[in-house]
């Protein structure tokens, strides 16, 4: 679908990641693993890590709050809260509602998103499309998770994989031809038991059963996803560029979803894209799921890796299975960072 109407862009970002740092070297202490494993087989060499007393609306929050400050927007003109997060604080109320709550973003209506770690991209997707029908003004976009909560810290499998934090955006309309260009998002639920928290939900209910063969940890076939993210990475960025009218000649800078650095490559590769036009962050937060895309954003903004008038084209693919893909021409006045 191609991006009709009024121009839809990103005004203000802010992310959050908690103090405590878990290096390859602490995990060595934990599981039989090695630095040189992980950093090879990941490209991680880090991960920050929750108190045990915080959750991820807190993480949210403090994302949300440096965004509404970087947008020069206060919390009561925001129209919209979107949470997307796999790691909610419970069932219910959603996260967002907690966020609304929070900042006192009164007139904001709020719900969560689960697309795992393509949230960050539905999140986006869905958001703009408020304020392209001219329903809202102002929507707030969060990607925020407490990954280390669900991740069973025995597994080494998994465990070595993934870190904490949250980025949040501002939507608003932006000058005419700015802002995002195209939108590619998919699902293939086939494959959704290759990546999924088993019990806990209404299928597999709690017991003492179900936690004592540790059935409400993260479980995940490593293989299949893997091979499914080089599959769907590159495909999601051609049809979004295509759908904004461009190929990939046209990319100044992709911004994927940072779970393994040899996913990331290959997508580059695909793009026929040098490493250079790439942002990697992998080393040093791990997988952050719904929140790694807005990490990387807002790294590459503050490096100066993105200008007025970039095409910057984030990618991303998660459990469900999920993907997606924004193309946003970048507006530099709208996208201070302060
Ligand atoms: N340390 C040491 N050895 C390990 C570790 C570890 N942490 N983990 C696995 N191994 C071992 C395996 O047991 C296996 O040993 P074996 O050959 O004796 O059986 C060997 O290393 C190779 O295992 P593979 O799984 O084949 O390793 P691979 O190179 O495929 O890498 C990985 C595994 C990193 C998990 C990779 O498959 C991957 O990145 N997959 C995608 C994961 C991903 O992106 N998940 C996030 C999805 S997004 C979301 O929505 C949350």
């Amino acid at each position: 679908m191609s991006e009709q109407g009024v121009s839809v862009g990103i005004i203000g970002i802010g992310t959050y990641v908690p103090d405590r740092i878990l290096t390859n070297h602490d995990l060595e202490n934990m599981v039989d693993t090695s630095d040189n494993w992980i950093v090879e087989r990941t490209g991680i060499k880090k991960r920050h890590i929750v108190e045990p007393e915080v959750a991820t609306s807190d993480l949210a929050v403090y994302a949300a709050q440096k965004a509404l400050v970087n947008a020069h927007v206060s919390a009561d003109e925001l129209d919209l809260i979107i949470v997307a997060t796999a790691t909610p604080d419970m069932f219910f109320p959603s996260v967002a509602c907690l966020v609304q709550d929070r900042l006192q973003a009164v007139n904001a209506a709020a719900f969560d998103l689960a697309a795992g770690c393509t949230g960050f991209v539905y999140g986006v997707a869905t958001g703009s499309q408020f304020i392209k029908s001219g329903l809202y003004k102002k929507v707030l976009v969060i990607g925020a998770e407490t990954l280390s909560k669900i991740v069973d810290w025995t597994d080494r499998n998994t465990c070595v994989l993934f870190g904490d934090g949250a980025g949040a955006v501002v939507l608003s309309e932006v000058r005419s031809g700015y802002g995002i260009l195209g939108i590619d998002l998919g699902a293939d639920g086939s494959g959704g038991d290759h990546l999924k928290v088993p019990a806990g939900g209404s299928r597999i209910p709690a017991t003492e059963q179900t936690v004592a063969g540790r059935l409400h940890y993260l479980s995940m076939n490593g293989n299949e996803v893997f091979k499914f993210a080089i599959k769907v990475m590159g495909e999601a960025a051609v049809k979004a560029l295509d759908n904004a009218g461009m190929d990939y000649h046209s990319i100044d800078c992709l911004i994927p979803h940072q779970a393994n650095i040899r996913i990331i490559q290959s997508a580059a590769k695909r793009l026929k894209l040098p490493m250079d036009k790439v942002m990697v962050n992998v080393d040093k937060y791990g997988n952050t799921s719904a929140a790694s895309i807005p990490l990387a954003l807002e790294e590459a903004l503050e490096k100066g890796r993105i200008q007025h008038n970039d095409i910057v084209v984030l990618v991303g693919f998660g459990a469900g299975l999920t993907w997606g893909s924004c193309v946003i021409k970048w507006c530099k006045e709208e996208n201070t960072i302060v």
